[in-house]
């Protein structure tokens, strides 16, 4: 006896469709899965077996074979485990076979026949819509981001609740909701306010020319200046998520299986601060079968590294090319996957390892060669595609007490967008590039014309402060962003002037 399961399997952030089939033949009993990798064979084998018998039907004591087709495509996940135990069902008899081609089943299975939680459902939805399915039966706890795909999702708990909807005789109906609402409710978001951070007004401004250009920014200040504070603030002064982008972002989050339960969809900016001590596969992507890491997590949002020179060093390296191409690509034996990662990067650290190196308040008990040290950690390619450097200082306690005064994080991403609606306009049609800091040296040359006095004051700045000619290129794309906050079409002395301000850090701590 035959049966055919259609079920879902996951390639990076997309999902294609592939046949469960199960033969069930009179011969000695034996449990055959062909078409995953060997470890995870033998574990759905047992999830499948137990979960069958713990819903009260007899596991055949045949042979039974499940074909994950096509079988030459590297597979992964315990996902496969409902459609294979339903495939067992109705080549045995408990389930009638007439509606299996039009459902898509996906789900992992506990022991005891209930159906557990699986990632990566988005994907699976997008692809049972695209494929024209019926139906797409998935865990209850995934419904919310299968129904964002506009298919109709039945969520399911057990076993026996994928048997009635196939046989037609079950009360639950697909989950509906309307992703525009959601998407527009979403809009005026939870984001904390820039409101509450007392003075610090030459930070704050910097980081709304970062968010307005999408510029990379390194903060540096003592311990307790509000650094951390100021970076989760960031990404509420980002432009909102545009639907598409909230969609890509939330099939990342899916595909990692971390989407809480009842969120449907993700219309907040990542804001993601792994620890120090992570992994570069944390980081960028891995495992035997990579998953995304966190600068893929933070797509379309920040990637805030908090004491940026305590990660190692390898680890920050494999940050690189991410952080240039928008795309991580992890390569292993079994497969080559790419995720995207287009993030900003906001960096925070000490100026010294006592963090109190040029503090007015506080002694630095560091020695030179200590505090060289502790800065030589962060190597010179990385700092090369961090635009900004910012000083961070410590805030007098007089600040901090009465009301605070500043401007609201709605005030200040209301200019971020209108400098981003003159860079769309801008950069139209050219690929890859949706913000000034996205410049390349030829689009510098274009769009960055300089003054005869405004290359004077470039020039002067640059010898005095002996500048390497890559900071040439970043001071420009910073003052185009400057121009542009201003509505201005022209990059004019005095936003050079302020451009080469997150500069000035660079001879006196890199050099
Ligand atoms: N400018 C500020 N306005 C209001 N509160 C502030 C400000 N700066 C610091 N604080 C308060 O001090 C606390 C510590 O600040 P924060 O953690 O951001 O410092 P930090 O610069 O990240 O320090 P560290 O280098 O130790 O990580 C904040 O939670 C906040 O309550
Ligand atoms: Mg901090
Ligand atoms: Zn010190």
């Amino acid at each position: 006896m035959y049966a055919r399961v259609k079920t879902a399997a996951l390639h990076g952030i997309d999902a294609y469709i592939v046949d469960a089939e199960v033969d069930i033949l009179y011969k000695l009993p034996s449990f055959t899965i062909v078409g995953l990798p060997d470890n995870a064979i033998k574990e759905s084998r047992e999830r499948v077996t137990s979960a069958i018998k713990n819903s009260g039907f007899p596991f055949p004591q045949n042979k039974v074979t499940v074909n994950l087709a096509p079988a030459n495509i590297r597979k992964e996940g315990s996902s496969f485990d409902l459609p294979i135990a339903i495939g067992i069902l109705a080549a045995s008899g408990y389930v009638s076979t007439d509606a299996l081609d039009r459902f898509i089943i996906v789900g992992e299975i506990g022991l005891d026949g209930t159906v557990l939680k699986t990632r990566g459902v988005l994907p699976v939805a997008v692809a049972a819509r695209k494929y024209g399915a019926e139906g797409l039966i998935v865990p209850k706890d995934n419904v919310q981001e299968a129904a964002v795909a506009d298919v109709d999702a039945y969520p399911v708990s057990n076993i026996r609740d994928v048997i009635e909807i196939l046989e037609g005789k079950s009360s639950i109906t697909p989950f509906k909701l309307n992703i525009r609402d959601i998407f527009n409710m979403g809009g005026e978001q939870h984001y904390l306010d820039f409101k509450d951070v007392r003075g610090q007004e030459s930070a704050k401004r910097a980081l709304e020319i970062a968010a307005a250009g999408a510029h990379n920014i390194l903060m540096i200040g003592p311990p307790g200046s509000g650094k951390t504070m100021l970076a989760r603030r960031f990404p509420g002064i980002l432009p909102t998520m545009t639907l598409e982008e909230a969609l890509e972002t939330t099939k990342i989050h899916s595909v990692a299986g971390i989407l809480p339960p009842n969120v449907a969809l993700l219309t907040t900016r990542p804001f993601r601060s792994p620890h120090h001590t992570i992994s570069d596969a944390g980081l960028v992507g891995g495992g035997a079968y990579p998953k995304p890491g966190e600068v893929s997590l933070a797509h379309n949002g920040v990637l805030f590294l908090d004491e940026l020179p305590e990660f190692q060093r390898n680890v920050l390296e494999v940050m690189r090319q991410p952080l240039e191409d928008g795309v991580v690509t992890i390569a292993r034996a079994a497969i080559t996957l790419s995720f995207p990662s287009r993030f900003m990067l906001v960096a925070a650290m000490n100026p010294c390892p006592c963090g109190y190196y040029g503090d007015p308040y506080h002694e630095c008990t560091c020695t030179i060669t200590q505090v060289r040290k502790y800065r030589a950690k962060i190597s010179g390619p990385l700092l090369d595609r961090i635009d900004m450097h910012i000083e961070v200082p410590s805030v007098r306690y007089e600040k901090l007490a009465g009301e605070p005064t500043g401007e609201s994080t709605e005030e200040i991403r209301a200019r971020v967008m209108e400098a981003r609606l003159i860079q769309q306009k801008r950069f139209e049609g050219i690929k890859n590039v949706y913000a000034n800091a996205h410049m390349t040296t030829k689009l510098i040359r274009r769009f960055c014309k300089l003054s005869p006095e405004g290359e004077n004051i470039l020039k002067q700045a640059i010898t005095r402060m002996g500048l390497s000619a890559r900071a040439y290129d970043r001071v420009l794309k910073v003052s185009r962003t400057i121009a542009d906050l201003e509505n201005s079409e022209s990059i004019e002395p005095y936003h050079i002037a302020e451009a080469v301000q997150y500069r000035s850090l660079d001879r006196e701590y890199w050099a």
